[in-house]
C-alpha cells in the first residue's frame, strides 16, 4: 500500500493522538502517505465546503508536535448519516478517489461497526480500540480506559479528602455507559466503600443500609462510586414521593434518578451530609498514561503493518499484557464478561 487513512471515532480517549502518532512514524517508515481523515466518519463523507476540514495529508513533524496533547488532533464524532448504506458506499468511493487503500479507525464498538462496512465495501480497516469505557470483550484494556481510571482515583481521593475533613459521605459518578469497569476499578484502587454498577442489580435501600452501618461503625466519610449506567439496574423505588414527602423541591414524576437524588436520598435515610460529584469529562480529556502511551504506540505500529501486508478486516487487543489482532466480526461475537469476583470483594470488605 502506498497511502493509507486515520481516523478517530466516538467520544474521544486519552491515547488517540498518540495512536495516530505511532500510525504516522510507522507510515514514515515504510514510505507510505497518510491521510488524517476528520471527524470521525464524517470525514469520508466529504461534506465540507473544503476539503481540508475532511481530509488532509498528515505530516510526521506535525502529528509530534501534538502527540502528546490530551483529546484528538483529528476531531471525533459520532457519525449517524454512516449508518446509511447509501452513504458508507458514498464514503467508500470517495476514500478510493482520495487513493487511500486502508484505514485505521481508532474508535469503540460502534467505530468498529463501521469499519466492517468499510471491509465489506473493499476497504481494508485495522481497527483500534479507543474508549475510556474498557467495554470491548475481546481485549482486557481499551485505549483510554487506564488514563481514566487514574483521573477518576484521583478525583475520588480528592472527594475523600474533603469528605474526611468534615465528616461527609460522598458520591461520585463516574462514565462507562453500559460497563462498570471504571467504577470497579476505581473504587478498588481508592478503597471507596460502596459500587454500583449496571452489571448487578442493587436497591437503594441496600446502599443506604449499607452506606447507615458504616456510618454507625465509625466511617462517617465512606464513599459511594456509581457508574453512569447503574441507573437502569436499580430495583424500582418510589424515589419521587420519597423525597417529596420530606420537603425537597422540583422533583417532578418524570424525573429520572441521578447522583444529586441518590445523594439526596442517604442524606434522608443515614442522616448525613452527602454530596454529590459527578467526574464527567475530567475523565476523557487527559494525558494520556504510561500504559495508555505504550498501548497506543505498539498498536499504531501492528495496524499499519497488518495494512502493509493486506490483513485488513482486524483489531488490534492486549492479551496477558501484549498486543494481539484478530478479525472484527469475531471481536464484536464475544461477551463481556464482569468481574464479579472484584466487585464483591471492594463491596463486602
Ligand atoms: O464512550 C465514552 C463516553 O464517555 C461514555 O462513557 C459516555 O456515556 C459517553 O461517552 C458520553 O458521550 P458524549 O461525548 O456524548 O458526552
Amino acid at each position: 500500500m502506498r497511502r493509507i487513512g486515520v481516523l478517530t471515532s466516538g467520544g474521544d480517549a486519552p491515547g488517540m493522538n498518540a495512536a495516530v502518532m505511532a500510525v504516522a512514524k510507522a507510515a514514515r517508515y515504510y514510505g507510505m502517505s497518510l491521510i488524517g481523515i476528520k471527524r470521525g466518519y464524517n470525514g469520508t463523507l466529504c461534506h465540507s465546503r473544503n476539503i481540508e476540514d475532511d481530509m488532509v495529508e498528515l505530516d510526521l513533524d506535525t502529528i509530534l508536535d501534538i502527540a502528546d496533547l490530551p483529546g484528538t488532533y483529528l476531531r471525533t464524532a459520532r457519525c449517524l448519516d454512516f449508518l446509511k448504506p447509501e452513504m458508507r458506499m458514498h464514503a467508500a468511493n470517495n476514500i478510493r478517489e482520495m487513493g487511500i487503500e486502508g484505514i485505521v479507525v481508532i474508535g469503540g464498538d460502534g467505530s468498529y461497526q463501521g469499519a466492517r462496512s468499510l471491509c465489506e465495501l473493499g476497504i481494508p480497516c485495522v481497527g483500534i480500540p479507543g474508549t475510556i469505557d474498557n467495554d470491548l470483550a475481546y481485549t482486557e484494556n481499551t485505549l483510554g480506559f487506564d488514563t481514566a481510571v487514574n483521573s477518576c482515583m484521583e478525583d475520588v481521593r480528592a472527594i475523600r479528602a474533603t469528605s474526611r475533613s468534615h465528616d461527609r459521605p460522598g458520591v461520585a459518578e463516574v462514565m462507562g455507559r453500559h460497563c462498570g469497569d471504571i467504577a470497579l476499578r476505581t473504587c478498588a484502587s481508592t478503597g471507596a466503600e460502596i459500587c454500583i454498577v449496571p452489571e448487578v442489580p442493587w436497591s437503594i435501600q441496600e446502599v443506604a443500609d449499607r452506606l447507615c452501618r458504616l456510618i454507625d461503625n465509625g466511617n462517617p466519610r465512606a464513599t459511594v462510586v456509581v457508574a453512569e449506567g447503574a441507573w437502569d439496574a436499580m430495583h424500582p423505588f418510589d424515589w419521587q414521593h420519597f423525597l417529596t414527602e420530606r420537603g425537597v423541591k422540583h422533583v417532578y414524576p418524570d424525573t429520572t434518578i441521578n447522583s444529586e437524588y441518590l445523594a439526596l436520598i442517604l442524606k434522608h435515610k443515614c442522616s448525613a451530609e452527602v454530596r454529590a460529584t459527578v467526574l464527567g469529562y475530567t475523565q476523557r480529556g487527559r494525558h494520556p498514561s504510561a500504559y495508555d502511551s505504550w498501548f497506543a504506540f505498539e498498536a499504531g505500529n501492528l495496524a499499519v503493518n497488518l495494512l502493509r501486508n493486506g490483513i485488513g478486516n482486524q483489531v488490534i487487543g492486549i492479551k496477558d499484557g501484549r498486543v494481539f489482532y484478530m478479525p472484527i466480526t469475531m471481536a464484536l461475537q464475544q461477551k463481556r464478561e464482569f468481574d464479579l469476583a472484584l466487585y464483591n470483594l471492594v463491596n463486602s470488605l
